[in-house]
């Protein structure tokens, strides 16, 4: 069966992709459930354990959850980058390896706190490396303190209900309440700049780039071995991997999500041949950005392993508080990424929004208003944990 046939099977015209949440629709199943995970482990004894239960479910590129947490002393830890679990064909500096790591930390900052601990963070306690390399030094200690006078971060409600949603969504922006007290939110907590783009002819044009940007990350089979290691084919890799990501969180499920997955998804069939894939890929990136009117920058003054982390916390309370207010959100990373043959690209994009010389665009994500979708899965705690 072909593309065409498994499109007409599902009884939607051309244009559908396999991945397409417009072809996908809304499920009755529960989209709450933590994929191959029962979620944080209450019944640890371990207070650090149970935090980082929580941590590790933080947003992180390509769900490869790439850390590394050594126990030091009955209420502290340190967090390294895990470099088996790096993406150096998309990520050469591992910028967004960094940002990944401060998700985590943030979210164990706030899971402490539900907990009724405070998490101190010592940034980098034996120095920070440079851009250029990846040193085995912690990104930060985290220290616990119990303390009865602690209230819960008021994200932390917000912990289990967050994901990247990446469904086609409403084509209807942010409304200018919504933005400002976003703007807001992000300037109580955070050195960064958040921009919006909200207009049709930002629409246009991000919509436009974000698919070149991707039609570019897969013509190259280092690129596309990257994605495709990490997309997972069907339930049983979910369950064996528990990491990546597959048609579940862009929406599919029930019968078309099992169509899908016995039909069109092989990955000796992806591996021998990544084009269809690749296409696939550029299909959904523009249906995806043209079904969104608010697209979001995460703009930085520095771009220090230290900014990269600081931002990765600001970039998870951001999709924190927009779980709370309702929106669904997605980062679109591929133009910001560094590898030459996207730079290019980039240069026009950056200049076209007068980004000042030497500032950084660490996220850029689409807002808006779509269904719930299932969660990715996660490794067991102690896969991360050594001690
Ligand atoms: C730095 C960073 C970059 C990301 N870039 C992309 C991206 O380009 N495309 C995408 O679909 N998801 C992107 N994501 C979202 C991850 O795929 C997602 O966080 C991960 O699969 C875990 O899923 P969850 O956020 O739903 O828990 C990014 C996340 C982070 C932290």
């Amino acid at each position: 069966m072909d593309r065409r046939n498994f499109i007409q099977l599902l009884g939607f015209g051309a244009g559908a992709t396999v991945f397409s949440s417009a072809l996908v629709g809304c499920s009755s199943e529960p989209q709450t459930e933590l994929y191959g995970w029962a979620g944080p482990e209450s019944t640890l004894e371990d207070i650090r354990l149970k935090v980082i239960s929580y941590a590790i479910l933080a947003p992180n590129p390509h769900n490869k959850q790439p850390w590394i947490v050594k126990l030091i002393d009955p209420l502290s830890f340190d967090l390294y980058v895990d470099p088996d679990r790096l993406l150096p064909a998309t990520d050469p500096y591992h910028r967004q390896i960094h940002i990944g790591q401060g998700t985590f930390l943030e979210t164990a900052r706030i899971a402490a706190s539900g907990l009724g601990y405070k998490a101190d963070i010592e940034y980098f306690p034996q120095g920070q490396y440079a851009n250029t390399e990846l040193q085995n030094r912690p990104v930060a200690r985290v220290t616990l303190q119990q303390s009865a006078g602690i209230s819960p971060d008021p994200l932390f409600g917000q912990l289990l209900k967050r994901s990247s949603n990446k469904r086609d969504y409403d084509q209807v922006a942010l409304t200018a309440a919504e933005q400002i007290e976003l703007q807001q939110f992000n300037a109580d907590t955070s050195d960064s700049t958040l921009v919006f783009k909200s207009s049709p002819k930002d629409q246009k044009q991000l919509s436009d780039w974000l698919t070149q940007a991707m039609q570019i990350e897969v013509g190259n089979k280092e690129r596309d071995a990257e994605t495709i290691a990490m997309f997972r084919v069907n339930d049983a890799e979910v369950a064996k991997y528990r990491d990546g990501f597959g048609v579940a969180q862009s929406g599919m499920s029930g019968i078309k999500k099992t169509i899908a997955e016995t039909f069109f998804l092989s990955r000796e069939k992806m591996e021998k041949d990544p084009t269809d894939f690749g296409n696939q890929a550029v299909d959904m990136t523009k249906s995806q950005s043209e079904s969104a009117a608010t697209f979001a920058l995460m703009i930085t003054k520095n771009n220090q392993r230290i900014d990269q982390v600081k931002i990765g916390q600001a970039y998870c309370r951001m999709n924190l508080q927009t779980t709370a207010m309702g929106l669904a959100q997605h980062p679109m990373s591929q133009i910001l990424q560094e590898y030459k043959d996207m730079l290019p690209m980039q240069k026009t994009f950056l200049k076209h929004y007068n980004i000042a010389e030497g500032d950084t665009v660490q996220m850029l994500f689409r807002l808006g208003r779509a269904e719930p979708v299932k969660h990715s899965a996660r490794r067991a705690v102690q896969s991360i944990v050594q001690v």
